[in-house]
């Protein structure tokens, strides 16, 4: 398949709909160029119900939907253990993927998959987007303009006390490719990567306080879920350009003051970034001597859950490289398994998996919209 096709919306299927489903299917419809055509579920049923409710024209059986010619772009929205199959038969069907994070569960399945998706000529894009929300690339802006100077530190918290409340399904938080690094460590590393630039070399630190969690959302309350993965990960992260990072994802934390927080130190001045599991958010600098935080308006549209798809459809058609291509959440990848590895062995490892800090979205576009003028492919 040509990665320029032409200009007419690019046919999307979604394959997996469960909780996060709802969130695309009611963003994607007002996204520009892409047009939702069918969905799919390895459970039937939750596919007719997803097409009834956010009426979508078609629900599928999953090899249906793979040879819909109409069909351009699959996005993988299934459990993270299911999301290596999904994406590699989705490229072996000859269609671009867009996957929920995290990209694979193993490093080697995410180098297989990128293999695959190059001999095969498709892109294969990741979550999460909310980078490209009005929040963080607020702060991007901030940063490449120079308010804090240049940043020599970052510190990004996000603890919490797990899933097993409100998730109705949520035993795969606590199994392999789960846990709190895994699970939201892709939202703070890509925020992370986009205004610092690429991590270099990882120490961790990471254990479980609990040995099990009790179910407390229907319909299984009451079931418990052994823990198989580390559920407290702190990590060093060496970026690239000098800048030293300190991050931990918890879910053995009941409460905290620090969750949800990502602080940017520069030269100058400190920039204070929203959460980065949402598109908009309070973005405050402090400069200097300065004794207040500054509060700073969004520069660009908030936006949802979706702008990746769309970012990656418009680069398909403008014949460049995407924003969410899957080499930054395979550099992702490879820093929370890096971190997760020095804690087994004691020391500090290096990255080998790669990324370009992406471009910057351009500020005052409408929400959807990147480039006032396609950037040149890179
Ligand atoms: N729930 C959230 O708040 C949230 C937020 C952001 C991202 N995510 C990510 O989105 C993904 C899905 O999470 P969720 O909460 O929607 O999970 P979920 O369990 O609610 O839904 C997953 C769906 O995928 C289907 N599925 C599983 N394996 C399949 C296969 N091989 N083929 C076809 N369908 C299959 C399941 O039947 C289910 O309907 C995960 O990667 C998660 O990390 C979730």
């Amino acid at each position: 398949m040509s990665l320029q096709s032409g200009s007419k919306p690019m046919g999307v299927g979604l394959i997996g709909c469960g909780v996060i489903s709802g969130q695309y299917l009611t963003n994607l419809p007002r996204m520009p160029g892409v047009e939702v055509l069918a969905c799919s579920d390895i459970d039937m049923a939750k596919a007719e119900s997803r097409a009834s409710e956010f009426g979508v024209p078609q629900a599928m059986a999953v090899d249906e939907l793979l040879n819909d010619p109409d069909i351009e772009l699959v996005l993988n929205l299934t459990i993270p253990k299911a999301h290596a199959d999904v994406s590699l038969a989705i490229i072996g069907a000859g269609k671009h993927v867009y996957s929920e994070k995290p990209l694979t569960v193993d490093l080697e399945d995410a180098t297989f998959i990128l293999q695959a998706a190059r001999q095969k000529g498709v892109a294969v894009g990741c979550a999460p987007d909310t980078f490209l929300g009005g929040g963080i690339q607020t702060c991007r802006k901030l940063i490449d303009d120079g308010a804090i100077g240049q940043p020599v530190a970052a510190t990004a918290f996000m603890m919490n006390h797990g899933h097993e409340s409100w998730h109705p399904d949520p035993a795969f938080y606590y199994q392999e490719g789960g846990g709190p690094m895994f699970d939201m460590g892709p939202y703070y590393l890509t925020a992370l990567v986009n205004l610092m630039g690429p991590v270099k070399w990882v120490a961790g630190s990471a254990g479980a306080a609990f040995a099990d969690r009790t179910i407390g959302s229907e319909p299984l309350r009451g079931q418990t879920i052994n823990v198989d993965v580390p559920t407290h990960v702190a990590g060093v992260l060496d970026f690239g350009s000098g800048a030293i990072g300190t991050i931990i994802t918890s879910f053995d934390v009941w409460a905290s003051r620090l969750h949800r927080t990502i602080e940017i130190y520069g030269i100058d001045g400190t920039l204070a970034v929203p959460d980065p599991n949402i598109f908009g958010g309070r973005v405050q600098v402090r400069r200097g001597q300065e004794a207040e935080w500054s509060d700073v308006p969004l520069t660009h549209p908030e936006g949802g859950r979706g702008l990746g798809v769309a970012e990656m459809a418009a680069a398909l058609r403008q014949g460049r490289k995407s924003r969410v291509d899957a080499q930054l959440a395979n550099h992702v990848l490879d820093v929370m398994h890096s971190i997760h590895e020095s804690s087994t062995r004691g020391r500090h490892i290096a990255i080998s998996a790669t990324a370009e800090r992406p471009a910057a979205v351009e500020a005052g576009l409408p929400e959807g919209r990147f480039d006032s003028v396609p950037h040149p492919s890179s």
